[in-house]
């Protein structure tokens, strides 16, 4: 270690503090020493040098899969850092969702290098979502297992996941996230894990987040991911008391792939 990156550890260590997580509960503290890694903490630097943020703000969101920081800076405002952990992932579910898709097949079993093809994953399926017109928060940039995205949400608080409030306009808003669905599938990719977990609400509209394993057509298990998600759909919209007939919503989708 070089007395620059050391310079570099002391100014992360510093962010990090910010964080107060120690503050927080016991998992909170197990997460910063498994989580905040000396390379970890030189790739934030390097992200921090690159203008991608300033500061680290406040914890969000910790997964089964890695947490989520709000940052924010002057270049990019609001933003959202998505830290995937290599220690303890899924290795076997990752796994499955990279080697059938043909952009990242040839993978490896090098852990560390199947969280970060998997980082760099979710960063290109955002991207070319984003470019379809899908609202999504926009991807900035990736590192080793870092993914950085738009905000979505205010200052002081995170945009809520659906499930957790009060849907406006049921019939509007099903319509809206059908029609995002069209166009994720029509940008050649299925987003994989659809449902109210993974819609946050902001400004009375649905933004679809988490899409680190959706895969292209060719993937050996495409279909039966699409039908997942529109059941999910249909399932969580129907609860909403909008009227839903799952079959011909997954007709329709197949619709979409025919074109
Ligand atoms: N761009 C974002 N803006 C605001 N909050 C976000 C953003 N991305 C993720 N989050 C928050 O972090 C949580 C977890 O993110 P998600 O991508 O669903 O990862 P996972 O479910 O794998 O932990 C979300 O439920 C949401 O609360
Ligand atoms: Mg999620």
């Amino acid at each position: 270690m070089t007395l620059v990156d050391e310079k570099k550890i002391q100014r992360m260590e510093y962010e990090i503090a910010k964080l107060n997580l120690r503050d927080k509960t016991s998992d909170w503290r197990k997460i910063e020493n498994e989580v905040f890694t000396r390379d970890l903490m030189l790739a934030l630097y390097k992200l921090m040098n690159d203008g991608y943020f300033d500061t680290l703000d406040y914890p969000i969101s910790t997964g089964k899969e890695g947490n989520v920081f709000k940052a924010s800076g002057k270049k990019h405002g609001n933003v959202a850092v998505k830290i995937y952990r290599i220690g303890n992932a899924n290795f076997n579910r990752i796994g499955e969702y990279i080697k059938g898709d043909r952009r990242f097949r040839y993978v490896g079993k090098d852990r560390k290098k199947i969280i970060f093809t998997w980082a760099q994953k979710e960063f290109r399926n955002l991207r070319i979502m984003f470019d379809a017109g899908v609202r999504v928060p926009e991807p900035l940039e990736f590192l080793d297992n870092i993914v950085v995205m738009k905000f979505v949400g205010t200052d002081s608080a995170p945009a809520p996941m659906i499930k957790d409030v009060v849907v406006e306009n049921p019939e509007k808003t099903y319509k809206d996230v059908v029609r995002m669905y069209k166009l994720i599938l029509k940008s050649g990719l299925v987003h994989g894990d659809m449902s109210e977990f993974n819609m946050l609400y902001f400004r009375k509209k649905a933004y679809i987040i988490d899409v680190g394993q959706a895969v292209t057509k060719e993937h050996p298990r495409f279909f039966e991911l699409l039908r997942r998600d529109v059941l999910n759909i249909a399932r969580y919209f129907g609860k909403l008391g909008v009227e839903v007939d799952e079959n011909q919503l997954l007709n329709e989708m197949l619709e979409v792939l025919k074109k």
